[in-house]
């Protein structure tokens, strides 16, 4: 695949599926990946986790503005962003300038499964529940989807087919 002239910004509530999915597109298209989360673990030098625990969940929102806005001067790559990520209306400004923005999708059930068994998300670590999940779901849909340039459900997918629909639908969007 030629390299796209855009970024590919994949949104979406823990456990869609964006890690997997950037994964995917790494390997099927070559394509770089920013895991927004990873480098921010990785400059501050502990865990997500920690990093709330340490200094609060405000901080680490600043750090992933900042972090959107020091992204737009790539192209042609994957930014996988955390599920906060679409909450600040100055975060989708910063998405959109470079980027088509895709909403992963999945059931709250596909969603626990997916999640249970990871000790890294502070949000769920003693909320993981089919109600919890549903809730916070619901709370964050209308800015996701405000977001998003196109919506992919992922329940039943394969990583593969999910790849090739985002690529075939981010050109012609
Ligand atoms: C969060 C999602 C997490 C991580 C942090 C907060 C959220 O990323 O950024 O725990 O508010 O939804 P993933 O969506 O990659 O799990």
């Amino acid at each position: 695949m030629n390299t796209l002239d855009f970024n590919i910004v994949l949104i979406g509530f823990m456990g869609s599926g964006k890690s997997t999915i950037s994964r995917a597109l790494n390997e099927r298209f070559a394509m770089d990946v920013i895991e927004m989360d990873q480098v921010i673990a990785d400059r501050e030098g502990m865990s997500i986790s920690e990093i709330f625990e340490v200094h609060g969940e405000e901080y680490f929102r600043n750090l992933e503005t900042e972090l959107l806005r020091e992204l737009q001067n790539r192209k042609g790559v994957v930014i996988s962003c955390g599920g906060g990520v679409p909450m600040r209306d100055e975060n989708v400004v910063e998405m959109k300038k470079n980027g088509k923005v895709i909403l992963l999708t999945a059931s709250p059930e596909t969603i626990l499964d997916r999640v249970k068994n990871n000790h890294d998300r502070p949000l769920l670590e003693n909320n993981k529940n089919v109600g919890f999940i549903s809730d916070l779901m619901e709370k964050r849909r209308s800015k996701y989807e405000a977001a998003a340039d196109i919506i992919i459900k992922t329940d039943g997918k394969s990583a593969f087919q999910i790849c090739e629909e985002i690529i075939s639908l981010a050109k012609e969007t």
